[in-house]
């Protein structure tokens, strides 16, 4: 089959990203463009457009118009994820050499960066739940212990990223520990990858955007969180921590010099659609539905576990003894397709089109899985085994480029990784370039890849002694 009649494949229900769901929820004037001859609208930087650097320009103008519109200094529209604008952002905070301060659940976008750039990680870890097998949310507190316990004489930190909303929607207060941040004068970067929505709902309890919580640099994935073609992503820029013309120049390095007019017309109008009264109040609704659904599912006694953000619905695999992977794959076969399998869970995303016909067919597949389910067991999960501040031994990127050997993970040993190993999604590398090897590290992996088949027998590149 190729992939071009994949793409044409109907699938029973599909509840993964991109949150536009197949086109349902797609603004208005984007499907009005896509409904022309295919391919009339691809057309190049015509002076008239532009580009997301550009002086002038349409794109320049909406960008403007938009920045406004959030008192922002500037936003960019990005055409190679949430991804690529990560990288651009963490490039303007630090030069080769210098630190950021991160939490150990960062995407590999941060990790590759670093490698890029000789950028120093300083990882902190973050409490962990085992009932659930996920990272909690940063607390003030939390923070606050990360911070006594770093010399920040002796390193040169010069930023710090946060990750909020997780993957699964868990969200932390973020202007307190923006406060923390700022009261030593570092610029944060925060991931709001999942929470680009945030921003449009002020009033349905939903957590306080990092664009109102004072985040120097705001990173959204439009096709995760707003209703953007995939690839599409936006970068909030405001404060005086960060220098202007360094952004710029970060932003133009990772910059194609073809940027698709298709998917920067997708950031501008999954943005301007959220800001039209009839579509916010249709996406509320929505939002309401999910809030709706999820109580739903709960008084069926089907076992979920609640994050700040309603589009995630969680089902706790585990309390029935079915790990998240064993379960995707039967809701796949059934015809209902998750986004995020995990030890404990799976995860669906609701998106933003119509989900009333969910709740029936995800409980029939539930039922459906308990009577054909015959060995139930107590999953166990080993904890993180993260101290709570970590360097890597090696630069990451000295590591990735140096001679290596490759070997069984299971006979890694002691020996200092030259490879990242993460699995997508969630795309949070569990070892990454420079850090070595122990017994506790393995372990954990070794736990992990019970249910994991992407980490079974899986190989690493080590460095050659
Ligand atoms: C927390 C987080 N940040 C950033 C990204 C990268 O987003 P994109 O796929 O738009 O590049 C992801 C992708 O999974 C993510 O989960």
């Amino acid at each position: 089959m190729s992939i071009s009649s994949f793409l044409t494949k109907k699938f029973l229900k599909s509840l993964f990203f991109p949150a536009h769901n197949r086109g349902k929820a797609l603004p208005k004037r984007l499907i009005k463009i896509l409904k022309m001859r295919p391919g009339f609208w691809d057309l190049p930087e015509l002076p008239e457009i532009g580009s997301p650097l550009a002086k002038t320009g349409l794109i320049a103008k909406s960008q403007k118009e938009l920045s406004k519109r959030f008192k922002t200094k500037r936003c960019f529209f990005g055409v190679n994820g949430a991804s690529g604008l990560i990288q651009s952002g963490i490039i303007a905070m630090a030069k080769p050499g210098e630190y950021i301060l991160m939490p150990r659940n960062v995407h590999i976008s941060v990790i590759k960066t670093c490698a890029m750039q000789n950028i120093i990680p300083i990882f902190f870890n973050i409490e962990f739940s085992s009932k659930t097998g996920h990272y909690k949310p940063i607390t003030k507190k939390w923070l606050k212990k990360v911070f006594k316990n770093i010399d920040f004489k002796k390193k040169k930190v010069v930023g710090v990223i946060l990750v909020n909303p997780y993957y699964q929607g868990y969200a932390a207060e973020l202007e307190p520990l923006i406060d923390i941040c700022h009261q030593k004068n570092l610029p944060v970067l925060v991931d709001e990858a999942h929470g680009a929505y945030f921003l449009f709902c002020q009033n349905l309890n939903l957590p306080k955007s990092a664009l109102k919580s004072k985040a120097d640099l705001v990173v959204h994935s439009l096709h995760k969180s707003l209703n953007g073609l995939t690839q599409t992503s936006v970068l909030w820029y405001q404060g005086d921590l960060i220098e202007e013309s360094n952004l710029i120049r970060s932003v133009n390095l990772f910059q194609t010099t073809s940027p698709s007019s298709l998917l920067l017309s997708s950031c501008e109008e999954s943005i301007k659609d959220w800001l039209n009264k009839k579509s916010i109040s249709k996406y509320q609704k929505r939002i309401l539905e999910a809030k709706a659904i999820f109580q739903k599912l709960l008084r069926k006694n089907i076992p979920l576990i609640e994050t700040q953000d309603p589009l995630k619905i969680i089902l706790n695999t585990s309390k029935i003894g079915i790990d998240g992977f064993t379960a995707d794959s039967f809701f796949y076969k059934n015809g209902l397709i998750a986004e995020l399998p995990e030890m404990m869970t799976l995860t669906f995303c609701l998106g933003f089109s119509d989900q009333s016909n969910f709740i029936a067919l995800f409980e029939k597949i539930w039922m459906k899985l308990l009577k054909e389910s015959k060995h139930f067991s107590k999953l166990k999960m080993i904890k993180p085994p993260f101290k709570l501040i970590e360097t890597p031994e090696k630069h990451i990127g000295v590591a990735l480029r140096s001679k290596t050997n490759r070997i069984l993970l299971s006979e890694s040993l002691g020996q200092i990784s030259g490879d990242i190993i993460c699995p997508y999604p969630p795309g949070i590398p569990l070892i990454v370039p420079g850090e070595r090897i122990d017994q506790n590290r393995l372990n954990w992996i070794k736990n992990l890849s019970m249910y994991n088949e992407d980490l079974v027998n899986s190989y690493i590149s080590v460095l050659k002694s």
